[in-house]
């Protein structure tokens, strides 16, 4: 059993970026508009990871409020806002359309970052992260547990709460509520 394990890795199909021995992860997402629980996410993932791809799903099936640019350069200064910047420094922010095992694989990460709010989640997250475990065999998908009091928190609820004029400071960074604010305002 063991030598068949081996032999897989010596076939690099169990090994996937962990190449000059640093351990890179993406984080992918829609990020429409990425909230304090996202924000969380990438702060405890950066911890783990010497390097984090915040991977931006272009063109997501769910009508974006923000556009592509939009939602990439809100998740660029809201790391900048929110974590400290040698964590800040190890993440990066892509965008990409297609699979997310071939975002990962373009840029050398073996491991895939999703977070749990509640159980609720971790059904639909679990049939994803099989697809792409059958998709590619040596990416693992690691998963964090948002804080507790980011737990309620929901780009799609967010969206309608700024679509109606409420206010989102508080539960997203204030670049992003403002993009919002303005976004909503333009109709
Ligand atoms: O923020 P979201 O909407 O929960 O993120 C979902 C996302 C982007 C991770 C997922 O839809 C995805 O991976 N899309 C890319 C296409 C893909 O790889 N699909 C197969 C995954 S089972």
């Amino acid at each position: 059993m063991q030598r068949d394990h081996r032999n897989q890795r010596d076939h690099g199909k169990l090994d996937e970026g962990r190449e000059h021995g640093m351990s890179v992860a993406i984080y992918p997402g829609s990020f429409d508009p990425i909230t304090y629980g996202h924000l969380d996410i990438i702060a405890r993932a950066a911890r783990v990871f010497d390097r984090l791809v915040v991977a931006v799903l272009e063109n997501p099936r769910k009508t974006p409020l923000l556009g592509d640019d939009d939602r990439a350069d809100v998740i660029r200064r809201a790391i900048e806002e929110t974590l400290a910047p040698d964590v800040a420094r190890r993440v990066s922010i892509e965008r990409f359309d297609g699979l997310t095992v071939e975002a990962a694989r373009h840029h050398g990460a073996g491991f895939i970052v999703r977070g749990l709010r509640a159980v609720s989640d971790f059904e639909s997250e679990l049939q994803m992260a099989h697809f792409n475990r059958k998709l590619a065999p040596g990416i693992d998908t690691v998963f964090f547990m948002t804080a507790l009091e980011y737990a309620y928190l929901s780009s799609s609820l967010v969206k309608e709460i700024a679509r109606f004029g409420g206010d989102v400071r508080g539960m997203v960074p204030a670049a992003v509520a403002e993009r919002l604010e303005a976004a909503a305002a333009a109709g």
